[in-house]
């Protein structure tokens, strides 16, 4: 049998990043044969072993084909009489079809090499559309290699195309999709992400509520890019230049869906839109099944986004309010979250990118006032139950009025 090292560790080698997962293919060996040298296999059909001591992935050489639509639809086909070259053409990219062997030898049939100096995002052959995962695979490849100078071949962009039009983007199982949209959400240039589905008619079928706020123009004087989905890209980059998490980039990219919902006649404003674009949000989310916690800042950064923008005119009581919602007492870190992402929105706008956002602290100092009522003189007072929420509530509020006049003072 032979072993080759292909896919990113090599890709990644001879792009001088560094390597984190090494994947292996093997040739000419059977089943049997790698279980007799102690690889563990990973599933039941699916031929790829753990190495017994490296846990690192060995696959055998294999043809893929397809037998129906979507993940479950993977017939495989492995056998020792699968060659190398063959095995490579039905993989994704060029510069993920380089195999390398043990003394750095590289085999390299379709090209990759050529494509990774040019700086070219291409497939390799027509096997490419056996998985339609592959059009997001492509869109966060990049996303990550934008800053490289990374483009995608305008010939893979249109089979791209073909792929979403065909509708088989409606069969990937949301676990699959998910894994592809939160690797790219934390990729450096995440917007490229987006755009990339975006011209190839993929975000139309993934996520047509996000795709719907291209050509939705807002009020210049606070958005000088006027268009939303530009202003929803211009938030993402934010969000990756200051290290959010990707609670905050997957709310930052869901927080203005509501604006696709506008009636024209009332363009360029959008009354109420963030609680129009709520149940939008809720169906992205259940699409994607994202984590709780990613489904609930996207919800309450959606409802209160405009909320921490006018933080500095609230009232005492409107304050409070949003600190109960976030429920600050317990969960201090969902709501740095929220001001994290309505910061990345105010920045996500053309020209405004350094500009300061003096809600944020404001809405911390707030936060902390309220937090610094102390529960003990209340129970000592003899308050118990809803009464002493009641109670919580009016000593916070005065908390909070304090607060303000010391803001304004
Ligand atoms: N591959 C493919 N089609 C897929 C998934 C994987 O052709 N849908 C092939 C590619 O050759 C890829 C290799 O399997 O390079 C390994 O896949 P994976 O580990 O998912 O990705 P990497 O390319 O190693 O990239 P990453 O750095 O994102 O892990």
């Amino acid at each position: 049998m032979q072993i080759f090292k292909v896919g990113g560790a090599v890709r990644d080698r001879l792009l001088g990043i560094p390597v984190t997962d090494v994947d292996r293919v093997v040739v000419g060996a059977t089943t049997e044969e790698m279980l007799a040298q102690g690889f563990r296999p990973v599933g039941a059909d699916f031929p790829v072993f753990l190495h017994p001591k490296t846990g690192e992935e060995y696959a055998l050489a294999r043809t893929e084909r397809k037998s129906g639509r979507g993940y479950g639809g993977f017939t495989f086909h492995a056998s020792p009489e699968v060659t190398l070259e063959e095995d490579l053409i039905r993989r994704d990219l060029t510069i993920n079809a380089i195999a390398e062997d043990d003394q750095q030898n590289l085999t390299d049939p379709y090209h990759g090499q050529r494509d990774l100096e040019a700086r070219i995002l291409r497939h390799v052959s027509p096997a490419f559309a056996e998985d339609p995962l592959r059009v997001l695979r492509v869109a966060r490849f990049a996303a990550r290699y934008a800053s490289l100078g990374f483009i995608v071949a305008p010939e893979t962009l249109e089979l791209m195309r073909q792929l979403s039009e065909s509708g088989e983007l409606q069969a990937l199982t949301a676990e699959r999709s998910w894994k592809e949209i939160s690797r790219a959400l934390m990729e450096d240039q995440p917007q490229v992400f987006i755009q990339v589905l975006r011209d190839c008619g993929a975000l139309k079928e993934l996520m047509p509520e996000v795709d719907a706020l291209f050509g939705v123009p807002q009020p210049e004087v606070h958005h000088p890019e006027i268009d939303t989905g530009l202003h929803t890209l211009s938030v993402l980059e934010q969000s990756a230049l200051h290290k959010q998490p990707l609670t905050v980039r997957w709310a930052c990219l869901l927080h203005d869906l509501g604006k696709g919902l506008t009636p024209e006649e009332e363009w360029p404003r959008h009354i109420a839109h963030e609680h129009t674009g709520l149940n939008l949000i809720k169906a992205v989310n259940e699409r994607f099944k994202a984590p709780k916690d990613c489904q609930e800042l996207a919800l309450l950064v959606g409802k209160y986004h405009t909320h921490c923008h006018r933080a500095l005119e609230l009232k005492a009581s409107t304050l409070l309010e949003l600190l109960q919602s976030f429920d600050v007492y317990r969960r201090p870190q969902r709501f740095e979250e929220f001001i994290g992402a309505c910061e990345m929105d105010a920045r996500g706008r053309k020209g405004l990118e350094q500009r300061s956002y003096p809600q944020a602290d404001y809405l911390r100092g707030a936060a902390q006032a309220a937090r610094e009522v102390a529960v003990q003189p209340l129970l000592e007072k003899g308050f118990k139950g809803p009464e002493l929420g009641e109670a919580l509530k009016r000593e916070r509020l005065k908390a909070l009025k304090a607060y303000k006049d010391r803001a304004s003072a």
